[in-house]
């Protein structure tokens, strides 16, 4: 252990884990809000690769070229009043990232082992004081194994793919929702099935299932969990 990963150590952190569309995103942004914490939005580590793939045309089945994009990528995350900004070669890419498009190519660049080794130490080097609340699917098994707090939430892929589909309306992108449940599933045996870091709960993980449950619901029981 580097003198930096001691240091780093002493940083609380809670991991929430879990499928997509499940309600992690906006869980962990309160907690993060309500605690003062840092955030991290591993997700858009991978969809922020997934933009670099497609612009510079790499194949997803080639593994070399990928790590080595991975490893090269000028990433940067902007905090302002209106919130969080991605870039991507200084160009601000906020909108694109969330698209369903680059969800699916980040979730096939996702399973090769050089892009998730490239992006281990960014994530890493988020665990900053006073602490942080690292969002994703294996911040509690693979990134932060030692978090505080551990966190599996999911729901039924009926109610993600309709939470998943208001999000896309309110973004003015139309979707079809039956395709978009196809999509969900496929992406959600993708993400379990590779062989590095599969999408699963922390053996140490609490477990909770949103599919009845409201945000503040889910977001009240954790803060009581805290
Ligand atoms: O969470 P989000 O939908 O933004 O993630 C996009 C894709 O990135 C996921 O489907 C998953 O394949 C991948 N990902 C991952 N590990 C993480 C976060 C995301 O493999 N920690």
């Amino acid at each position: 252990m580097s003198h930096a990963d001691i240091a780093s150590a002493d940083v609380p952190v809670i991991a929430i884990d879990g499928p997509g569309g499940s309600g992690k995103g906006t869980l962990s942004t309160r907690l993060a809000e309500h605690l003062g914490w840092h955030f991290l939005d591993s997700g858009a580590l991978y969809r922020l690769t997934a933009l670099a793939v497609m612009k510079n045309s790499v194949p997803v089945d080639d593994e070399a070229a990928l790590g080595a994009l991975a490893a090269r990528l000028d990433i940067r995350f902007e905090t302002s009043r209106d919130g969080v900004k991605a870039l991507l070669d200084g160009e601000d890419v906020s909108d694109r990232l969330r698209g369903e498009a680059v969800g699916v190519v980040a979730s096939k660049i996702a399973a090769t082992p050089a892009v998730r080794a490239a992006l281990v130490k960014r994530q890493r080097q988020f665990r900053r004081l006073p602490g942080l609340v690292a969002d994703g699917r294996d911040m509690g098994t693979v990134i932060f194994p030692d978090a505080d707090l551990k966190i599996f939430l999911t729901a039924s892929a009926e109610i993600r793919a309709q939470r998943r589909h208001k999000q896309l309306k309110e973004k003015g992108e139309s979707v079809n929702l039956s395709r978009l449940f196809r999509e969900i599933k496929a992406r959600d045996l993708r993400d379990q099935s590779r062989s590095i870091a599969p999408l699963k709960a922390a053996e140490d993980a609490v477990i909770i299932d949103s599919t009845d449950l409201s945000i503040e619901q889910v977001l009240t029981k954790v803060i009581d969990m805290i």
